[in-house]
C-alpha cells in the first residue's frame, strides 16, 4: 500500500504505542540512504522520519534534507506534516504556543537546497509564493481548536544556519524584516517538498523567546525542556490532523 502521509519530527513526536504494524524501512535515494518507520493509524499508512536521525545525532546544518524529501517522494507521500522547535520574536507567540507558519525568510548559508541542479533534473524555477500548504494549515487549525490548544494560524518563519543561536542584533533585524519565529530546520525542507510537488506544512512549537527578547540567556536545555513538556500536545495534534 502506498504511504501518502508522512510526519517529519524530532525526539518524542513518534509514539509507537498509537501505531500498529510498525516496520523500519531503509530508503535509497540519489542523495543518500534514509531510515524511517512506517506504521498504521486508523488504517492509514503513515511514515515517521526523524530529521536528525534515529539517535538525534545530526545537527540542523548537516541534515540531509534532499535525501529525506526524496525518500518520502519515492514512497509515494503526498502530504508532509513537519514539526520544529522555534524561538519567538513576536510577543503574542508565547512559549508553549503552536504556529502554523505561512511564510519563510531564508537565512541559511551552506545547504544543498534544490533538486534542480541542472543535468538530468534540468533547470527549474519553482513557485514558492505560498510555501506552506493552505489546506493542511487549515486542518491543523481545526485540530488545534478541537483540542483546546493555543495556536496561531499564520506567521513568518526565519530559518538560520545554526547550530549557534542568534545574536540580539540578528533577532532585531529579523523582527524589522517581518519575522515572527526563528528556527534552524524549516528551510530547505519546505522548498524541497514544493519542488517535489508535495503538500507540506509545519507545526512550529514555540520553546522560548529569541535572543535579546528573552531577559535571560538562551540554552539548549531550555528548548528541549519546553519541547518535552509539550510533546504530548504535538502528538495529539498530529494524530487528530491525520485522522481527518
Ligand atoms: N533560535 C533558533 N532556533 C531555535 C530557537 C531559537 O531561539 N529555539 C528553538 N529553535
Amino acid at each position: 500500500m502506498e504511504v501518502k502521509i508522512a510526519v517529519i519530527g524530532g525526539t518524542g513526536v513518534y509514539n509507537p504505542d498509537i501505531m500498529t504494524n510498525v516496520r523500519n524501512e531503509t530508503v535509497n535515494t540519489p542523495y543518500g540512504e534514509v531510515q524511517l518507520k512506517i506504521g498504521h493509524y486508523r488504517g492509514k499508512p503513515v511514515a515517521f522520519m526523524n530529521r536528525h536521525g534515529d539517535d538525534h545525532s545530526v545537527p540542523p546544518h548537516l541534515v540531509n534534507y534532499r535525501a529525506n524529501i526524496a525518500a518520502l517522494k519515492k514512497l509515494g507521500v503526498k502530504t508532509i506534516l513537519a514539526t520544529g522547535a522555534v524561538g519567538s520574536l513576536n510577543p503574542a507567540m508565547q512559549p508553549g504556543h503552536f504556529v502554523f507558519v505561512d511564510q519563510f525568510l531564508d537565512f541559511t548559508k551552506n545547504r544543498h537546497n534544490t533538486f534542480f541542479d541542472g543535468g538530468v533534473a534540468g533547470v527549474v524555477h519553482t513557485d514558492v509564493t505560498d510555501p506552506y500548504c493552505p489546506e493542511l494549515r487549515e486542518i491543523l487549525c481545526r485540530a488545534a481548536r478541537s483540542l483546546g490548544l493555543t495556536a496561531h494560524p499564520s506567521g513568518t518563519y526565519v530559518c538560520t544556519e545554526g547550530p549557534r543561536f542568534e545574536t540580539a542584533a540578528e533577532i532585531k533585524m529579523f523582527r524589522l524584516l517581518g519575522g515572527d519565529l526563528v528556527g534552524m530546520t524549516g528551510v530547505p525542507e519546505a522548498s524541497l517538498a514544493r519542488e517535489g510537488e508535495m503538500c507540506y506544512a509545519t507545526i512550529a512549537m514555540v520553546t522560548n523567546y529569541a535572543a535579546g527578547i528573552s531577559p535571560t540567556r538562551l540554552t539548549h536545555r531550555e528548548v528541549v525542556d519546553v519541547m518535552m513538556q509539550n510533546v504530548e500536545n504535538i502528538r495529539k495534534l498530529i494524530m487528530q490532523a491525520i485522522a481527518w
